[in-house]
C-alpha cells in the first residue's frame, strides 16, 4: 500500500506521517517513511540545491527536471523495493506536489508535467493521499517558527521565501486535484493541533480499510 502526504508548507505532514509510522508499527505492519525531494542519496544531493535560497536564478524547467530526477530515483531504490517487501510505504510529497507547485505555482504546462510525471514514476501512482489543508498564511507562520526554532535563519527555503499569492495557487492546485479524484484523496483540516489532526488522519485511513 502506498499511501503520500500532501499540503503547503507548515501543514504539519512530517509529525503526521511520524504519528501514522509508530501507529501502524504498533500494529504489526512493516513501515517505510520516506519523503521527496530527498528520499535517497541522489535526492539529498538534488535537495540541498532545490531548498537552498540562494539559487535564486534556477529556472522552472531545471527546477523541474530536479524534481522528476529525484522521484525516478527514489520510486526505483526505495519506493518499488519496499512495496515489493510488503512495506505500507509513508511519502512525504509525490507527483501531487509536482503538479501544484510547478503546475499550478509556476505556471508549467499540465499536460506536459502529467507526461513527464508518469514517467518519472514508471506509472507508480498512490492508492491514497491524505492532502493536509490550511490556510497558506497559518502554514507559512508554522514553517517560520520552526526555522527559527532550530536556530537556522538560512532554513527558510526558496519556496518559503515566496509570495502569499505563489502559495495560494498551490493550495487551489492540490485542492483541484483533490476534487478530481475524490477516491485517492482524503482531504483533512490541517487548522488544529496535532492529536486533532491525528484523529482525522486516522480515520480517514481506516475508513479506506489500509490497516487490514
Ligand atoms: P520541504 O522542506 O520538504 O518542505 P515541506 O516540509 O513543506 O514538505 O521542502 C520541499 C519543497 O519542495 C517544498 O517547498 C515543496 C517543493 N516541491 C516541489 O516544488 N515540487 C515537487 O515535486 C516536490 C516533491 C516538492
Amino acid at each position: 500500500m502506498f499511501v503520500t502526504f500532501e499540503g503547503v508548507e507548515g501543514s504539519g505532514k512530517s509529525t503526521q506521517i511520524a504519528r501514522t509510522a509508530s501507529w501502524l508499527a504498533g500494529l504489526g505492519r512493516a513501515v517505510t517513511a520516506t519523503r521527496e525531494p530527498g528520499g535517497c542519496a541522489l535526492g539529498a544531493a538534488l535537495r540541498a540545491i532545490l531548498l537552498d535560497a540562494r539559487n535564486t536564478g534556477l529556472d522552472a524547467t531545471a527546477e523541474l527536471f530536479l524534481y522528476l530526477a529525484d522521484r525516478a530515483q527514489h520510486v526505483a531504490e526505495v519506493i518499488r523495493p519496499a512495496l515489493a517487501r510488503g512495506d505500507m510505504v509513508l511519502c512525504d510529497r509525490y507527483h501531487d506536489s509536482t503538479v501544484a507547485y510547478q503546475g499550478f505555482g509556476r505556471g508549467l504546462n499540465l499536460a506536459h508535467l502529467a507526461g513527464l510525471g508518469e514517467m518519472a514514476s514508471g506509472g507508480l501512482h498512490p492508492d491514497i493521499t491524505v492532502l493536509l489543508d490550511l490556510p497558506v498564511e497559518q502554514g507559512l507562520a508554522r514553517a517560520r517558527g520552526r526555522n527559527r526554532a532550530s536556530g537556522d535563519s538560512l532554513a527558510e527555503g526558496r519556496f518559503e521565501a515566496l509570495d502569499l499569492q505563489f502559495h495560494e495557487r498551490v493550495r487551489q492546485g492540490f485542492l483541484t486535484l483533490a476534487a478530481q479524484e475524490p477516491h485517492r484523496f482524503a482531504v483533512i483540516d490541517a487548522t488544529g493541533g496535532p492529536d486533532e489532526v491525528f484523529a482525522c488522519v486516522k480515520t480517514a485511513l481506516l475508513a479506506r480499510s489500509i490497516v487490514l
